[in-house]
């Protein structure tokens, strides 16, 4: 579905992105995968080429700019050409109310999660002009409502992260450059046990958020992630697609 294709993944050391990575390269992708933490970004590329698949790890902050614009040049150097992204790296935010919320907090989660996105989409949209891509940001189902438990500053950058790519998809509509965004529901990575040991919320409760009862594997995002970067979704653009177990359409 993706042979050859050449794509970027940020937050590829773990959860989603890792998963992402292994699932990408088994449709045949070229990964250049980056992310804070280099030696768990270095052991998804490792699990890649035991896979039979090829990959690059770069560090990369993606709230630095400096190492954003890094991050895209090496994957044009290492392959040739950009076909596909997937901004995904992320953090969660502190639980704490809108009238007891700190600025470090706002500022932390807002740097990675929504201006850290803004500077992926825009370097990587400046390479693909002329040629084409697509791009696929990692938002949330709170991206598209607010949960109500405390996590307004996540709320609030996966919004953004959803109104950023409406914009970007119909500015580059008619230059073969779709954006599309997925919003999980919760998924089984670090983010959910570190959620799940601050006590704020027990496992069973997670479950139940999802009229399917569960949370995620991180594959179950992967999956809607390689189909979305493919040429079979060649007609979608400017979409944030849920794939949580029916949360939203509560
Ligand atoms: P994770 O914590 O397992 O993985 C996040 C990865 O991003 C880590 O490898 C981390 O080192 C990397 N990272 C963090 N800050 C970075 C930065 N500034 N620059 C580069 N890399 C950085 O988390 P998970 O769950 O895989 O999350 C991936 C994305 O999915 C995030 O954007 C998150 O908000 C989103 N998401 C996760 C959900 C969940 O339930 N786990 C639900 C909905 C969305």
């Amino acid at each position: 579905m993706l042979e050859g294709k050449s794509v970027i993944v940020t937050g590829a050391g773990s959860g989603i992105g890792r998963s992402t990575a292994l699932v990408l390269a088994g449709y045949g992708a070229r990964l250049l995968l980056a992310d804070i933490d280099h030696g768990t970004c270095r052991e998804t590329a490792d699990l890649v080429v035991a896979q039979g698949g090829t990959a690059t790890a770069v560090k990369a902050d993606v709230s630095v700019e400096d190492d954003v614009e890094s991050m895209v040049e090496a994957a044009v150097a290492v392959y040739g050409r950009l076909d596909g992204a997937f901004n995904n790296a992320g953090v969660d935010g502190a639980f704490e109310s809108v009238a007891e919320s700190t600025s470090e907090n706002w500022h932390r989660v807002m740097s990675v999660n929504l201006e850290g996105v803004w500077l992926c989409l825009r370097a990587e949209l400046r390479r693909m002009l002329g040629s084409g891509g697509s791009i696929v940001n990692t938002s949330s189902t709170g991206g598209l409502v607010g949960m109500g438990i405390g996590l307004s500053a996540y709320v609030a950058a996966k919004h953004g992260v959803v109104g950023l790519t409406r914009a970007a998809a119909l500015e580059y509509a008619t230059q073969g450059i779709r954006v599309n965004a997925v919003c999980p529901g919760t998924v089984r990575t670090g983010m959910y046990e570190q959620v799940v040991a601050t006590g704020v919320v027990t496992e069973e409760q997670i479950a139940a958020m999802q009229p399917i009862n569960r949370a995620a594997q991180p594959e179950e995002i992967a999956e809607a992630v390689a189909w979305l970067l493919s040429d079979r979704a060649s007609f979608v653009t400017g979409q944030a697609w849920a794939v949580d177990g029916g949360l939203v359409a509560q």
